[in-house]
C-alpha cells in the first residue's frame, strides 16, 4: 500500500495552543508501528468538543502534550501494518477506534495513526467508516457514565442533560435498552428526535428545568448523566431522587464541590475499552442503537466543521472523510 513507502503524511495539526486560525494541514512523518502496535489507515474520523478544547489548551494540565500535535481522537479505518506480537488484528483488516493514548500527540485527523489493540474494535462490514468513526469516543463515554460510574439498573429514572448531542444521543438509547425510564434535555426542535431514540420525557433546558422534571418524574431522577456543565449540572441536585446520584463528564470542580455537600456525584473521563467498543459496534448492526451522523465533510472543509461543532448545537455527530 502507498502508506508503506510514503515518508511523510498529511495531518491537521496545531504547534501552540490557540483558536481557529491555530490549525492547518501539515506534513509529518508516518508513524511506524512497534511491537504490541498496528498501524491504521484513517478513512473516516469523527469530531468532538475535546478537539476544539485541546486546540484552546483545556487539557494541557491533564495530559502531556507533546507539537506539534495532531487533532482527533475518533477513527474508523483500515489496518496497514501490524507490529510484532499483536494477535487478534491482521493487515487488512477493517477497524474503530478510541485513538486516546496517555499523552497528546498523535490524533486521528491524519492520513495514518499507530495504535494498539485496546484501542480497537473490527468494524463490522454492515457499518459505515463514516458511522464507525462516529461511535467510539461517544458511546464509550455513554457507556462508561452510564454503568460503570452510574450503576444505572433495569426500572431507575435517569436523566440525561444534552440527549441530542454525540454523547447524549447514545445515553438515552443505551439507557432505554436497560430498562431506565429515560428524561433528555435538548431544545424543543430536537424532541422529536429525543422521541424517536426512545425518550419518555422531552424536556426543555430553556425553560424552567427542575419543575419540567418534576412534572414527568415527580421523585426525582435516579441518576443525573450531566453532559452540559453549568446551569444544568448546578441544578442537578434538585433533579434527583432521594439517595440519586450525578454523573457529569464535563465539570469535575462542580462535582468536587457537590461531594463536599453531600451528594453522590462522580466525574468520568472515558478510557479507551476494547470490549466495550465491540459491543457498541455490535449493538449498532443489530440494530439496537443508531449513530446519528448529522454531517460527513471532507477533512478539506474541517474549518466549516469545527465551526459547526463549537455552535455547541450538533445533533448526534459530525464526522470527517479522511479523503
Ligand atoms: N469527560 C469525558 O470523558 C467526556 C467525553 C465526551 C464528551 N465530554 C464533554 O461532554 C460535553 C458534551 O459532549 P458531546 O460530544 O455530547 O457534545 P455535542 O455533541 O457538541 O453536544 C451538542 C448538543 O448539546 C445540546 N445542548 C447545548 N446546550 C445545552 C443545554 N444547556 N442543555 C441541554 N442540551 C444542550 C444541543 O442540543 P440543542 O441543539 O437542542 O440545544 C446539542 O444537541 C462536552 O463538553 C464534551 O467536551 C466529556
Amino acid at each position: 500500500m502507498a502508506g508503506y513507502l510514503a515518508r511523510v503524511m498529511k495531518a491537521l495539526v496545531i504547534h501552540s495552543f490557540g483558536g481557529p486560525e491555530t490549525v492547518a494541514f501539515d506534513e509529518i512523518p508516518v508513524p511506524q508501528p512497534g511491537r504490541g502496535e498496528v498501524r491504521v489507515r484513517v478513512r473516516a474520523a469523527a469530531l468532538n468538543p475535546v478537539d476544539w478544547k485541546i486546540r484552546d489548551g483545556y487539557l494541557k494540565d491533564m495530559f502531556p502534550h507533546h507539537f506539534p500535535v495532531t487533532l482527533g481522537w475518533d477513527c474508523a479505518g483500515v489496518i496497514d501494518a501490524v507490529g510484532e506480537g499483536v494477535e487478534g488484528f491482521a493487515d487488512g483488516d477493517a477497524v474503530l477506534a478510541y485513538c486516546r493514548k496517555d499523552y497528546v500527540r498523535d490524533g486521528s485527523l491524519a492520513e495514518s495513526i499507530v495504535l494498539e489493540p485496546r484501542h480497537l474494535a473490527h468494524k463490522p462490514e454492515e457499518l459505515s467508516f463514516e458511522a464507525a468513526a462516529a461511535l467510539p469516543l461517544a458511546g464509550l463515554t455513554a457507556w462508561q457514565a452510564l454503568f460503570d460510574a452510574g450503576k444505572l439498573e433495569k426500572g431507575e429514572t435517569v436523566l440525561v442533560h444534552a440527549a441530542a448531542g454525540g454523547v447524549g444521543h447514545f445515553a438515552a438509547q443505551l439507557a432505554k435498552s436497560a430498562g431506565a425510564v429515560v428524561l433528555g434535555t435538548a431544545s424543543v426542535p430536537n424532541h422529536g428526535f429525543l422521541r424517536s431514540l426512545g425518550v419518555d420525557h422531552p424536556v426543555d433546558y430553556r425553560g424552567d428545568l427542575v419543575p419540567n422534571v418534576r412534572a414527568a418524574a415527580p421523585d426525582g431522577a435516579d441518576l443525573v448523566f450531566d453532559c452540559v456543565g453549568g446551569e444544568a449540572l448546578e441544578r442537578s441536585p434538585e433533579c434527583l431522587a432521594a439517595d440519586g446520584r450525578i454523573v457529569s463528564i464535563v465539570d469535575p470542580g462542580k462535582i468536587e464541590e457537590l461531594s463536599g455537600k453531600g451528594v453522590r456525584a462522580e466525574w468520568v473521563f472515558v478510557a479507551p475499552h476494547a470490549e466495550q467498543l465491540a459491543e457498541l459496534a455490535g449493538r449498532v448492526v443489530r440494530g439496537e442503537m443508531k449513530v446519528e451522523v448529522s454531517s460527513v465533510r471532507s477533512w478539506k472543509d474541517y474549518a466549516a466543521a469545527f465551526k459547526d461543532l463549537e455552535a455547541g448545537h450538533t445533533r448526534g455527530k459530525i464526522v470527517l472523510r479522511i479523503d
